[in-house]
């Protein structure tokens, strides 16, 4: 017979609370065999006064049963021997466990992220196939602020998901089809500047599109026109379709230099028009399947009655009354439309990655058409384990909380908004650092303007609208990306004056013994700890947000740390646990900031 000591579950893992949760499945399974105890999990207690971690399971799990939860949590109790990490665990409420980390416990996780096993995450044990569709802006139209949240947003979805462990499939489905090709062709053919085109091909595009869409509106003979160059492009007309391939060229010229900017890459770019081919197939056999019927010469879904009418997306309220909504799959004229497209999409990526998962990242106005794609996409392949996600996100607003525009009422385009960030970046770091040299501060003021961009998008939860301030989004204090730039460069800053490297205090390879005395030691300690859960729950709830915040607190534990302990006037022993938790915690802020897409810098 061979004894454990020490952690010995059935997961034995790096962190604490896997080993806990490991331990206490174990004791929920020996008091009931039968118990499914995948969710059986901790998680922080949301007060630190009850301890680290909780499970509120045994509480389900009783009431499925219909046991007493209080027995059910003595019974798990009396199996569960966690001795090793926690102090006695404590029963609370209805039928909460409490558990409260021992010291010791820990002081050896930062041992062995010092070491260089873990940082304080671990990787999924069941990896999942994601496909993220976002940023996708449109052809031959600039971005613009709205194309900001998807990409920043979406991008950090990637980002964690893959750190986690998850295989992760970026597609950009971008708009290069559609309705606004007649206009901008008769635009093209009728008023093409062409050395205004190769100045700035984007303004000049777009000037042709409002030039003709005011023009049809004075005079229908335009929209005719347009019409038709459209039903030409439709039917492979050889000159129509070489202008719109070189719009798509140009505009492609412009996402790219966008995205370089960011430092955002995407694993396929597959716009609207490459499903093309499959469009009529997709409409057959949703009508093949009684799913998609005539309609006043179109095609369309109607509700089939399985959800309450509220639930339905294809029943709208009017008058008091419920009226059909239906979805259009083909219009009058035998063309198929955006909905059309996001089903053939949907059906290319099922059979292409067979993901787990599709997340779309697009704004709020976008709910019904998701909503009524996802409801189709059950109908039509009620087999598909697939999970659907519309990530959706809130408007951004000027500051007079109307949406946000430029001077002169023209939509902000996102280059210039980087542009401006950077600038204004300049000013803030020349302020502080008169004395670097330009060129350093140039590469300072360009990773905090976008760092601040990209961090005033993603610190709000998605769903709200958020007011577009520069000065609030470029303030060295609050919740903001250059107060967490700053914090690491100031961590960067104790390693130089200490002349010591920080990846060597990090990375001890021998045994620096961490020594948690300080309450604020401690509490810097058990912050770094829940990096893991706030990973997953990014993850899980699409929410960067929740990383926002975690980083801001984690920050605000260094900098009550710092205030409070001295670092490189301790004594020996003192000095070097200090460092090592000065280590940790920017390697921490580092991995954090990079998961949001954001830079960070060793000196600001
Ligand atoms: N191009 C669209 C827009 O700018 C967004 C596309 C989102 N993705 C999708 N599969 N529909 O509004």
């Amino acid at each position: 017979m061979i004894f454990c000591v020490g952690s010995c579950g059935a997961h034995n893992s790096v962190l604490l609370h896997k080993s806990i949760e490991a331990r206490l499945q174990a004791a929920v399974s020996a008091v009931l065999p039968d118990a499914n105890t995948a969710s059986v999990l901790v998680r922080p207690c949301p007060d630190p006064k009850f301890g680290d971690y909780q499970t509120n399971a045994l509480m389900a799990l009783a009431k499925e049963r219909k046991l007493n939860p209080r027995q059910l949590a003595t019974d798990v109790l009396a199996k569960l021997d966690v001795s090793e990490w926690c102090e006695p665990v404590e029963i609370a409420g209805a039928g909460f466990l409490n558990f409260r980390l021992k010291t010791a416990a820990v002081a050896n996780t930062l041992e062995s992220a010092a070491k260089g096993e873990h940082l304080f995450f671990e990787k999924v044990a069941q990896p999942r196939t994601v496909v993220i569709d976002f940023s996708s802006p449109n052809v031959a139209k600039p971005m613009h602020v709205g194309h900001i949240r998807s990409t920043i947003l979406g991008d950090s979805l990637a980002r964690v998901l893959r750190l986690l462990g998850h295989r992760v499939i970026t597609d950009n489905h971008i708009g290069d089809w559609g309705t606004q090709f007649g206009k901008l062709l008769v635009g093209w053919k009728t008023q093409l500047n062409r050395a205004a085109l190769q100045a700035d091909p984007i303004a000049e595009m777009e000037r042709l599109y409002k030039a003709i869409n005011a023009a049809g509106e004075a005079d229908p003979a335009v929209l005719e026109r347009a019409r038709q160059e459209l039903v030409k492009l439709q039917q492979g007309d050889e000159e129509n379709l070489g202008i719109w391939r070189e719009m798509i060229q140009l505009s492609e010229v412009q996402f790219t230099t966008i995205y370089n900017r960011l430092g955002i890459k995407f694993d396929y770019a597959l716009g609207e028009s490459f499903y093309n081919p499959f469009l009529k197939g997709v409409v057959q056999e949703l009508r093949d399947k009684g799913i998609a019927r005539e309609s006043e010469g179109a095609i369309a879904v109607f509700s089939d009655g399985s959800l309450p009418p509220k639930q339905d997306p294809f029943l709208k309220q009017e008058d008091g009354e419920w009226k059909p909504n239906p979805a259009l799959i083909q219009k009058s004229d035998g063309a198929a439309n955006y909905a059309t497209t996001d089903l053939a999409t949907l059906a290319y990526r099922l059979e292409t990655w067979h993901p787990a998962e599709i997340v779309y990242v697009t704004d709020g106005r976008q709910l019904l058409h998701f909503q009524q794609i996802f409801a189709i996409f059950k109908r039509w392949h009620p087999e598909a384990q697939t999970k659907l996600a519309h990530v959706w996100f809130g408007s951004i607003l000027g500051e007079d909380g109307k949406p946000f525009k430029t001077r002169s009422g023209e939509t902000v385009r996102l280059a210039d908004l980087l542009d401006e960030a950077e600038e204004r970046a300049l000013k803030v770091v020349s302020e502080k650092n008169p004395e670097l040299p330009e060129a350093q501060r140039r590469e300072i003021a360009r990773a905090v303007g976008l760092g601040a961009i990209k961090y005033a998008d993603l610190v709000p939860n998605r769903q709200s609208d958020y007011i577009f301030s520069w000065d609030k989004m470029l303030a060295l204090h609050g919740n903001t990306a250059p107060y967490l730039q700053y914090a690491y460069a100031r961590i960067s800053s104790i390693f130089r004056k200490g002349g010591v490297e920080s990846g060597a205090a990090a990375n001890t390879g021998g045994h620096v013994p961490v020594i948690l005395a300080a309450p604020q030691e401690t509490t810097l300690a058990r912050h770094l700890l829940n990096f893991d859960f706030v990973l997953n729950a990014m993850a899980d709830e699409y929410r960067p947000n929740f990383l926002c915040n975690y980083l801001y607190e984690l920050a605000g534990h260094f900098a009550g740390f710092y205030e409070n302990c001295p670092v490189l006037k301790a004594e020996p022993a003192e000095r070097a646990s200090r460092l090592v938790l000065c280590a940790l915690t920017a390697l921490v802020l580092k991995q954090g900031l990079e998961i949001l897409g954001i830079e960070t810098l060793e000196q600001m």
